[in-house]
């Protein structure tokens, strides 16, 4: 996969020189990028933004150098043809939220274009016009807060999605149980030697070496700690996925199956 990040602060992304990501670098599983969007600037001062229209605090990004600069990472020069397989991710908080399922999505792209807006962000026209060429865009949000700018949020989408691309993990299989995945459950708590510690037992269970009784406190554990953190993920549960176990569990929890999904009893 290629992934280009665009940013006035490319040093912000050295982090993906490390861990997963960097080794990922080095092992030619995927070809990441950092540019500076005042290389493609064509002032003495390199200017970025200006005054938005309509009045109003802070400055906008200028949609005329947002341009040069998406056109060349995405190789469109005069703006000819498309490369399919390209999707241009423009961090927002005014985005759609990022949940794992576009980190999925996004995982079987052959390009990643990150556009990192700083100020009140980028003029609204390069979303349109990138949309109308037939290149796939998406305003994302990382959550409901604001940060200074969008290369905090293209890191934490670059890494969710980087360690789904095939060969990335070395165990694929600890991407199978956990959390946001397919279950739609929160992981179970997990737990490791010593087997006491500060005062603390391990469950008695996972010591048992009974597979099934250790799966089933497992999806208990999951079904709780979602129960109590995450209700809306409880609400969202497909009905027909869930065992009688389960669906005990969860009257005890307070949750009963309604016309559409649990609800609180
Ligand atoms: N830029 C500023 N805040 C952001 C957020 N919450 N998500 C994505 N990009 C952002």
């Amino acid at each position: 996969m290629r992934v280009d990040v665009v940013s006035i602060f490319p040093d912000y992304l050295a982090a993906l020189d490390l861990s997963l990501v960097g080794k990922a670098r080095q092992r030619g599983l995927l070809d990441l990028r950092v540019h500076d969007l005042r290389d493609w600037t064509t002032d003495r001062h390199r200017t970025v933004d200006d005054t938005p229209f309509g009045g109003g605090a802070g400055m906008v990004m200028r949609p005329d150098v947002w341009g040069l600069a998406i056109d060349e990472v995405l190789g469109l020069p005069d703006g000819a043809g498309v490369r399919p397989g390209a999707h241009l991710i423009v961090p927002t908080p005014s985005g759609e939220v990022f949940t794992q399922r576009h980190a999925e999505n996004l995982a079987s792209a052959e390009q990643l274009v990150f556009a990192c807006g700083r100020y009140e962000g980028i003029d609204a026209r390069v979303a349109e016009h990138y949309r109308s060429a037939g290149v796939t865009v998406h305003e994302l949000s990382i959550g409901d807060y604001v940060l200074n700018g969008g290369e905090v949020a293209s890191l934490v989408m670059i890494e969710a999605v980087a360690r789904l691309i095939p060969g990335m993990v070395g165990n694929p299989d600890s991407l199978v149980e956990e959390s946001h995945g397919a279950a739609g459950l929160l992981e179970y708590p997990v737990y490791t030697k010593p087997p006491s510690w500060a005062e603390l037992e391990i469950p008695e269970v996972l010591l048992s070496g009974h597979h099934a009784k250790i799966e089933r406190w497992r999806r208990d554990r999951a079904l709780e700690r979602t129960a109590q953190r995450r209700p809306d993920m409880i609400a969202a549960l497909d009905v027909a996925s869930l065992d009688k176990h389960d669906l005990a569990l969860l009257g005890e929890l307070g949750w009963v199956p309604g016309p559409e999904g649990l609800v609180r009893a």
